[in-house]
């Protein structure tokens, strides 16, 4: 996973503190195996259970440690040691999903906590006791700590999740099958890269049960006279959050013949599948994605709202 990130100050949201705010740009290249008790470059990506530590130089450049696991694990995060004096200016915050250039996966609309909930901020000399588990397959942990040799050292494990809903994709092709268990609730799947999507298998906003025979309704996009308004949403854009992304097709209805399915074209940095649901189906969608070819990309062009 190719991922630009632009580390931006969720810290901020914490603090209200009028920091001179200083944006780097960098690239996190694919994820590697690595081994345990790594120490920690300023921004890092990790997707692998270990302790992972940080020790400041002397900065006060505002950094990132971005966990990401299998799109049904959770992530698990517990301090063992921690060192950021609050009177230096020393600020970590524990964020329930990613941010990146000001946006957050999962969306304001997508996520079943208040934003305010979602982040804790922490400084002191006393690690924070709590073992932390995030609503999905991403947590950030952002940090600034001015004071060199300051830093802290963390756990990171990985959990299951019995009932996923927000997912980051790990990889740039795969299947994914998404539910929303007969929830009232919005799930998205994330992939950062520009990819073609082809729906397998839809059931949404038809099954009132769990063992409902299939009708086979065909696929609409008239989903608000449709049964009771569910729909899936295939969004395109150049943040993570969907809300600020444009919407490239809208469907519901049954259809499990993929000779009767369609695919969609995805031309930005991010494309997203979205599910609404209002509780009053079982909803599921299998769908498969794949990276654009250079033919695609000749083809359809990159939209002008990337
Ligand atoms: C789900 O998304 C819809 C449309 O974006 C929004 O109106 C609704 O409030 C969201 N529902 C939940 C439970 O967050």
């Amino acid at each position: 996973m190719k991922i630009l990130i632009a580390v931006t100050c969720l810290l901020e949201i914490g603090l209200l503190l009028a920091l001179p705010y200083k944006k780097h740009k960098l690239e996190l290249l694919k994820r590697k195996s690595r081994s345990t008790d790594d120490f920690i470059p300023c921004t890092h990506m990790v997707s692998s259970p270990g302790e992972y530590w940080y020790q400041s130089p002397g900065s006060n450049d505002v950094c990132g440690l971005y966990l990401i696991g299998q799109p049904e694990q959770l992530i698990e995060i517990q301090f063992t040691q921690f060192d950021i004096s609050c009177e230096t200016g020393g600020l970590l915050a524990v964020f329930d999903g990613w941010e990146l250039n000001n946006q957050y996966f999962p969306g304001v609309e997508d996520h079943s906590l208040p934003m305010i909930e979602r982040y804790r901020t922490f400084c002191g000399e006393e690690a924070p006791k709590t073992l932390y588990i995030s609503s999905q397959n991403v947590a950030l942990i952002q940090f600034r700590i001015p004071q060199a040799g300051e830093g802290f050292k963390v756990k990171v494990g990985f959990g299951i999740n019995p009932q996923p809903c927000n997912v980051m994709a790990m990889t740039t092709e795969g299947v994914f099958t998404m539910k929303n268990f007969g929830l009232q609730r919005n799930c998205t799947v994330s992939i950062i890269n520009p990819v073609k999507i082809k729906m397998v298998n839809v059931d949404v906003s038809v099954s009132g049960e769990r063992t409902s025979i299939k009708r086979e309704t065909g696929l609409t996009n008239k989903c608000t006279d449709f049964g009771g308004g569910d729909y899936v949403q295939l969004l395109d854009g150049s943040g993570l959050d969907p809300a600020y992304m444009e919407t490239e097709a809208v469907f519901c209805g049954q259809e499990s013949s993929t000779d009767k399915t369609f695919d969609v074209v995805l031309g930005c940095q991010n494309s997203v599948v979205r599910m609404v649901s209002s509780g009053k189906f079982y909803n599921s969608l299998t769908f498969i994605f794949w990276p654009l070819s250079q033919h695609d990309i000749y083809d359809s062009g990159v939209p002008g709202h990337c």
